[in-house]
């Protein structure tokens, strides 16, 4: 079996990536060092497959241990690389913190990479890249705008060096995934999101105040240039996000790549408003969400959602669930997490 490091493979969209990559027949190892996920999360993924994926604890910037994690796995030439930290409130208040985690780490696996003439990776990226993009659905050619956080700034970044780095070396194949919003749990219910403390994002949020964990669910802005005056973003379920990457590690495995470096837009193609999803969560789960309008969150963009032709046309890929499928999933997450408390 192909084995293939996922760094981060215990957080949210690694977790269901791992249970992807093992019920298409590779071997994934994992390297996390737990700061937003739990070791628990192996179990859920060897309740879903069957499997327990080999698992290593420590932070990728530690250049010593991944130096001996890749002498003592001379076979692993390929890793998809989630490993990073993605709060962008926290980014604005600790950006060195960012700047080192994000960039160190993608740095020294690609150091350690250099030494293999066949290599290949594959980078978790965001649609945080475009900003507020001049032209809707937003397509890959898109010209990256000032991004709204150090986060932000990251992606740009460690795209940047991708690019360079393959530039140099021809020999180098690495494909980056411009994420949407990923929402929803796996169907087995097995694994799923696991906010640390309050989450910022909307759809956790929106299973915490139906849960009563959280008082209300505030809307931010509801002046906005929409149909109902909310924001609109294309939110992408986990699962259909996790089979994305196993499309692109089977076109850098399999050689098809028409640039040894490209990039792609990962999302459904629909827009959605946040007080659309909220009425839809409400529908779909039979409960009243407790919700008030407030003031815009400063930073974040009035539309967008993706261009889905080129991951359609050259991975083969596109998104099979639907909104319905999110927020049931969602919650029925949210449910069996207060169930254990
Ligand atoms: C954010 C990041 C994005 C990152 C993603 C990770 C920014 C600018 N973008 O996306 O880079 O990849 O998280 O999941 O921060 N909303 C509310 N009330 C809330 C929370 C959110 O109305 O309590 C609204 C927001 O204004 C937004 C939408 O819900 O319109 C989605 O917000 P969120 O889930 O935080 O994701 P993004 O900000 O789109």
């Amino acid at each position: 079996m192909q084995k293939i490091l996922v760094t981060g493979g215990m957080g949210y969209i690694g977790s269901h990536t791992v249970v992807e990559l093992i019920q298409a027949g590779f071997d994934p190892i994992i390297i996390d060092d737990l700061s937003n996920s739990s070791v628990e999360v192996l179990d859920g993924i060897e309740k879903i497959t069957g499997t327990r994926p080999q698992f290593f604890n420590f932070n990728l910037c530690n250049d010593v241990l991944l130096g001996n994690f890749f002498q003592n796995n001379t076979d692993v030439r390929t890793v998809v690389h989630f490993a990073a930290s993605k709060a962008v409130g926290e980014s604005i208040k600790r950006p060195l913190l960012y700047y080192k985690n994000n960039l160190l780490s993608l740095l020294l696996l690609l150091e350690q990479l250099a030494a293999y003439e066949d290599s290949k990776i594959l980078f978790s990226s965001s649609c945080t890249v475009y900003g507020q993009p001049d032209q809707l659905p937003v397509t890959e050619q898109s010209a990256f705008k000032q991004a709204e956080s150090p986060y932000g700034s990251t992606k740009q970044i460690c795209e940047g060096i991708l690019r360079d780095a393959c530039k140099a070396n021809p020999m180098l194949k690495a494909i980056s995934l411009r994420y949407f919003n990923p929402v929803g749990a796996h169907e087995s219910i097995q694994i799923g999101e696991l906010p640390q403390g309050t989450p910022n994002n909307l759809v956790p949020l929106m299973a915490q105040v139906a849960a009563g964990i959280q008082p209300e669910l505030k809307v931010f802005g509801s002046d906005y240039n929409t149909r109902d005056g909310s924001a609109i973003r294309d939110y992408i379920h986990v699962v259909d996000l996790a089979q994305a990457h196993v499309k692109a590690v089977h076109r850098l495995l399999g050689n098809k790549q028409r640039n040894n470096y490209e990039f792609f837009n990962i999302g459904t193609g629909n827009g959605i408003s946040v007080l659309e999803l909220i009425h839809e969560f409400e529908r779909v789960n039979k409960l009243k969400l407790n919700y008030k309008i407030v003031e815009r969150r400063p930073g974040d963009v009035e539309s967008i959602y993706a261009d889905t032709s080129f991951a359609k046309k050259e991975l083969g890929w596109q998104a099979k669930l639907g909104v319905e499928d999110m927020v049931r999933s969602t919650w029925k997450w949210q449910q069996s997490l207060s169930s254990k408390k």
